[in-house]
């Protein structure tokens, strides 16, 4: 399908946000904001190379194949076109396009092959853990924000993150029916993963965008200090109970197991994502 076909399918067009309306003089100011929507912009517009991968990995599976590169994809993309959108309309002066391109060049090596799970119903368990964190991300920053069309620009995306979440979802269901894919595998997979939600893409992009935000500046705050205030704005309103629930779902744990499981695991997931 071409992609102005794709296009005609996505629930919402960047053309239905009204940036014009942007509160910019209170938004100019924070410079929190600036890299969590910045960072989240640049990681975004990667889907690009990663869906290439994840294509060819299915290939022979058309149902699959079809979602990523005509559904999936094209959503990423239009997240990234977005909040690139956002940023340039209110920080107009900050060079999106060539920090962009220091951010690909460290993300690029980071995508390749090896990089995905062994199986794939294990990577769709790696999808789905990736999708719950950039759901619960979409979620806080709409929370933490008081700007109405970032608001507006947050909701929609995190509503594309949950059916995201969804699909991986199903796929993995009949990926894990067909390689008889055992809790042990599911529960390393998922260990692995959300150690990694912490040291990857996203601390690459937040760190390129903090370097080309504050270039020259002769006061340019030291990086561990922006990381230590972006984690505390997010932290106060990140929803753990989400996040357990979304990240046990693929143990298909009955109800009993799975209230008992939730306590431990959410004090756990608080010191990996909010340390
Ligand atoms: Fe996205
Ligand atoms: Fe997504």
């Amino acid at each position: 399908m071409h992609n102005d076909q794709c296009a005609a399918h996505l629930r919402w067009h960047l053309e239905d946000i009204d940036f014009s309306s942007t509160d910019t003089a209170r938004m100019r100011v924070r410079d929190d904001i600036f890299l969590l929507v910045c960072s989240a912009s640049f990681v975004e517009s990667g889907a690009e190379t990663y869906a290439h991968n994840l294509v060819d990995y299915f290939t022979g599976d058309t149902e699959v194949g079809e979602w990523l590169s005509e559904r999936w994809k094209v959503e990423e993309l239009q997240h990234g076109r977005a909040l690139k959108t956002y940023v340039q309309h209110v920080w107009p002066e900050f060079d999106w396009d060539s920090a962009y391109a220091d951010f690909f060049a460290e993300y690029a090596k980071l995508c390749t092959c090896d990089e995905l799970e062994p199986t794939r119903a294990q990577e769709l368990v790696a999808r789905c853990i990736v999708e719950m964190g950039t759901t619960t991300y979409y979620q806080t920053l709409n929370a933490v924000l008081d700007e109405p069309v970032l608001r507006d620009i947050t909701w929609r995306i995190r509503a594309d993150e949950v059916q995201h979440y969804k699909h991986f979802y199903s796929y993995f269901l009949k990926y894990q029916q067909q390689e008889n894919l055992r809790r042990p595998h599911v529960i390393a997979t998922l260990w692995r993963r959300a150690a990694e939600l912490r040291k990857g893409d996203a601390d690459i992009a937040l760190r390129h965008a903090a370097a080309w935000r504050f270039r020259g500046c002769r006061q340019a705050p030291a990086y561990a200090a922006i990381q230590k205030q972006v984690y505390e704005l997010m932290g106060a309103q990140y929803p753990m109970d989400m996040v357990v629930r979304m990240a046990l779902k693929p143990l298909q744990l009955n109800a009993r197991l799975q209230r008992w499981a939730e306590r431990p695991i959410a004090a756990v997931a608080r010191r990996v994502l909010l340390r």
